[in-house]
């Protein structure tokens, strides 16, 4: 098991596009993620990747946003899913996201952490890496502070 830890791009562009939440849905998590990260019928979690989040709606996959990863170290909170706290400078944030973090890496495993957590398997699991387009456009959303809207 390589651990994945080169390090990821934590540059932000000087003109980040302007993505969404509700775009980055249409274009990336409903096409790509929604078929693991999905609740069950009868509150059942039978989306294998559903404890980690539930990508089906945008408003859904917002929840993502500022919430804790369950790849924090015990008792930690550092490490998020989306790191939107705009007092931390973008490479903070690009670098404690796990979404960017998983995404990102080229390996099986995604790009460790700050405090040198692992996290888990690259995403989107078991499949094609994202495209570069795609990768723009998750690092764009984060280093603009992940907007809804
Ligand atoms: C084939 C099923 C599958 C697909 C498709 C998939 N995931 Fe996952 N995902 C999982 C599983 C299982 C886990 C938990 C195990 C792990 O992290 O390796 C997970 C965990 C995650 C986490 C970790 C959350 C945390 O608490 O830090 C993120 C972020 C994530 N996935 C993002 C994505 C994104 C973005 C996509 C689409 C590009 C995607 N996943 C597609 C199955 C999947």
């Amino acid at each position: 098991m390589d651990a994945g830890n080169d390090g990821p791009d934590t540059t932000c562009s000087s003109t980040p596009e302007a993505v969404t939440m509700v775009s980055l849905q249409t274009d990336l998590f409903d096409p790509k993620c929604k078929s693991c990260h999905y609740k069950g019928t009868g509150g059942a979690a039978d989306g294998t990747g559903y404890a980690y989040g539930d990508y089906e709606t945008a408003a859904q996959t917002y929840e993502m946003v500022g919430k804790a990863s369950l790849y924090n170290k015990m008792g930690a909170t550092t490490l998020k899913i989306v790191d939107s706290d705009t007092t931390r400078s973008t490479a903070q944030r690009l670098a404690a996201s796990t979404l960017w973090l998983k995404c990102a890496s080229t390996k099986s495993m995604g790009f460790k952490g700050p405090n040198n957590e692992i996290t888990g398997a690259t995403m989107p699991q078991n499949a094609t890496m994202l495209t570069a387009a795609e990768l723009q456009k998750i690092k764009d959303w984060i280093c603009r502070g992940a907007p809804m809207n």
